[in-house]
C-alpha cells in the first residue's frame, strides 16, 4: 500500500484513474528546486523560533540537500501514487534522516507551499526571460548600427507608404522589447511575496517569522491576507499575458521574416541555420523557424486562457483546481524562452538585400506625400496640395513612369490654377534618402534621430 500524506482518516486508497488524474509529479516536478529551498528555510525559521530544535533543522536541511543531489543525479525513484513534488520530496526525506523529517511540516499546507514554490519559479522565469530578451535588443541593435543608411519601404495596409529607415524599423522591435520587460520586472515584483505562514487557509497558532523567511528566499514581502495568500494565482496569470504579448511582439517579426524573404520582397535572406527545404521541392527554402515562432503564438495565448479559465469560477481559498496552474506556465516559458533564442540568432545572421529594398523605394509613389509637402510648404492647402499630388500620381501611373520622371511642364499644367513657385527643390523633394532625412519630428525616421537613438540604446544594452 503506497503512503501517502493524507491516508489517516480513509480506509480504502483511490481508484486507478483517480490516482492517474490526481498526480502531478510528471508536471511539477520542475518545482524541485524551488520546493527545497522552500522547505530549508521553512525548516531554519521553525528552528530559530524554537518550534523545532536545531538539531532537527539541521538533519532536515542536510537531508532535503542529499534529496536534491539525489534528483540532479537523476536518481530519484517517480511514482504516481506520490501524486506530486512536496510528496515525493518529504518521502524520500523521511526514509534518509527519520522521524525527524514528519516535523518539517509543522505550521505548514501544501497549499502555501506549492503557490511559494510557483513564485520562486516565477520569479527565476522572470529573470531568465528578461535576459533573452536583452540579447535579442542587443541582436536588433547591432544590426541596425551596421546597416545604418539602408533605405526600405515603410508600409501601412502592406501598402508601400513613406520611405524609412531599415534600423528604424529594427529598432521599433527593441522598443516592444523594453515595454516586455518592463511588465516581467512588475510581474516579478507581483510575484515576490511571500505565502509561506498562511498554512492551509486560516493562517496557524504557532509563532512563525514569515518575514525572515522572505528575506532568506529573495521575496520582498510577505501575504497579509492568508485566505488570499493560498488562492491567488495573478502573478501567474500576469506573467502568461507577459509572455502572451512578447510571443505576439515576435510572431509580427516572424510574419515580416517570412514575407521578406519570399522572392515577392527579396529584401533578406535567412541563413540555412534557420530554414529547411521540400521533400519535393528540389529549390525550396522555407523559413520554418519564423513560422514555427508565429505558430507557437497560438500556444502561448492558449496557456493564458488555460490559466484564466481556471481561476475564473474558484471560490475562495485553495481547490484542487489550482493544481492545473502549472501546466501552461511551464508551456509558455518553454515556448517563448525557445523563440527568443531562435529570433535573436536569426536576426544576428539574416543577410540583407539592401539593393532590393532601395529599389522598392522607388516604385510605388512612396514621395506621393513630399510632392504634397512640397506644394504645402510653398503656401498651398495641404488638402489641395494632396489633390495634386495624387493627380500627378494618376498621371505618372497612365505613363508608367515615377513622379521625378514627369516633366517640368507636366508638373506646371498639374499646378494650373494655383498661387506657386515651382523651383529645383521639387527634384530634391522627391529623392527618398531626402524625405527620410527630412523626417526629423521627435522619433521619426530621419537618419539624425535613427543615430541618437542607437547611441541611446547602446547605452542601454550596453552599461
Ligand atoms: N499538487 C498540489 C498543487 O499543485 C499541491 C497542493 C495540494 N493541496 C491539497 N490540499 N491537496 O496544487
Amino acid at each position: 500500500k503506497a503512503k501517502r500524506l493524507w491516508g489517516g482518516r480513509f480506509a480504502e486508497g483511490p481508484s486507478q484513474t483517480m490516482e492517474r488524474i490526481n498526480a502531478s509529479i510528471s508536471v511539477d516536478k520542475r518545482l524541485y528546486l524551488q520546493d527545497i529551498r522552500g522547505s530549508q528555510a521553512h525548516a531554519a525559521m521553525l528552528a530559530r523560533q524554537g518550534i523545532l530544535t536545531a538539531d532537527d533543522a539541521k538533519k532536515i536541511i542536510a537531508g532535503l540537500e542529499q534529496v536534491r543531489a539525489e534528483i540532479e543525479a537523476g536518481q530519484m525513484q517517480w511514482s504516481e501514487s506520490l501524486e506530486d513534488i512536496h510528496t515525493h520530496v518529504e518521502m524520500r526525506l523521511k526514509e534518509l534522516i527519520g522521524e525527524a523529517a514528519g516535523r518539517l511540516h509543522t505550521a505548514r499546507s501544501r497549499n502555501d507551499q506549492v503557490a511559494t514554490d510557483l513564485r520562486l519559479w516565477v520569479m527565476d522565469a522572470c529573470r531568465e526571460i528578461d535576459g533573452a530578451l536583452l540579447n535579442f535588443q542587443r541582436a536588433l541593435v547591432n544590426r541596425a548600427e551596421e546597416h545604418l543608411g539602408v533605405i526600405m519601404p515603410g508600409y501601412t495596409h502592406l501598402q508601400r507608404a513613406q520611405p524609412v529607415l531599415l534600423s528604424h524599423h529594427l529598432l521599433a522591435y527593441v522598443e516592444m522589447a523594453w515595454r516586455d520587460r518592463a511588465r516581467l520586472a512588475d510581474c516579478l515584483g507581483r510575484a515576490a511575496v511571500l505565502p509561506l505562514g498562511a498554512a492551509a487557509l486560516a493562517g496557524t497558532s504557532f509563532a512563525l517569522d514569515p518575514a525572515s523567511v522572505a528575506d532568506e528566499l529573495g521575496f520582498g514581502g510577505v501575504f497579509a491576507n492568508s485566505l488570499d495568500a493560498v488562492s491567488d494565482r495573478d502573478f501567474a496569470a500576469e506573467f502568461l499575458f507577459a509572455l502572451g504579448l512578447i510571443q505576439v511582439h515576435l510572431s509580427r517579426m516572424a510574419e515580416e521574416l517570412v514575407l521578406w524573404s519570399s522572392m515577392e520582397f527579396g529584401f533578406i535572406s535567412l541563413s540555412d541555420a534557420f530554414a529547411t527545404g521540400s521533400s519535393i521541392m528540389p529549390q525550396k527554402k522555407n523559413p520554418d523557424a519564423a513560422e514555427l515562432v508565429r505558430g507557437k503564438t497560438g500556444r502561448v495565448l492558449g496557456d493564458l486562457i488555460s490559466l484564466l479559465t481556471v481561476l475564473k469560477g474558484l471560490p475562495l481559498a485553495y481547490n484542487k483546481d489550482l493544481q492545473e496552474d502549472k501546466e501552461p506556465v511551464f508551456d509558455a516559458f518553454d515556448t517563448v524562452l525557445d523563440s527568443l533564442l531562435v529570433m535573436a540568432p536569426m536576426v544576428e545572421t539574416m543577410h540583407v538585400h539592401a539593393e532590393r529594398m532601395e529599389l522598392a523605394v522607388h516604385h510605388g509613389f512612396l514621395n506621393a506625400t513630399e510632392l504634397a509637402d512640397y506644394l504645402a510648404a510653398r503656401g498651398v492647402p495641404f488638402r489641395v496640395a494632396h489633390e495634386v499630388s495624387g493627380k500627378a500620381v494618376r498621371l505618372a501611373e497612365e505613363r508608367v513612369c515615377t513622379l521625378e520622371e514627369l516633366s517640368g511642364e507636366d508638373h506646371a499644367r498639374l499646378c494650373e490654377g494655383l498661387e506657386v513657385e515651382l523651383d529645383d527643390g521639387l527634384k530634391q523633394a522627391l529623392d527618398p534618402g531626402r524625405a527620410v532625412d527630412r523626417r526629423i519630428s521627435p522619433g521619426g525616421t530621419a537618419r539624425q534621430n535613427v543615430e541618437a537613438a542607437l547611441k541611446e540604446a547602446r547605452k542601454r544594452l550596453w552599461p
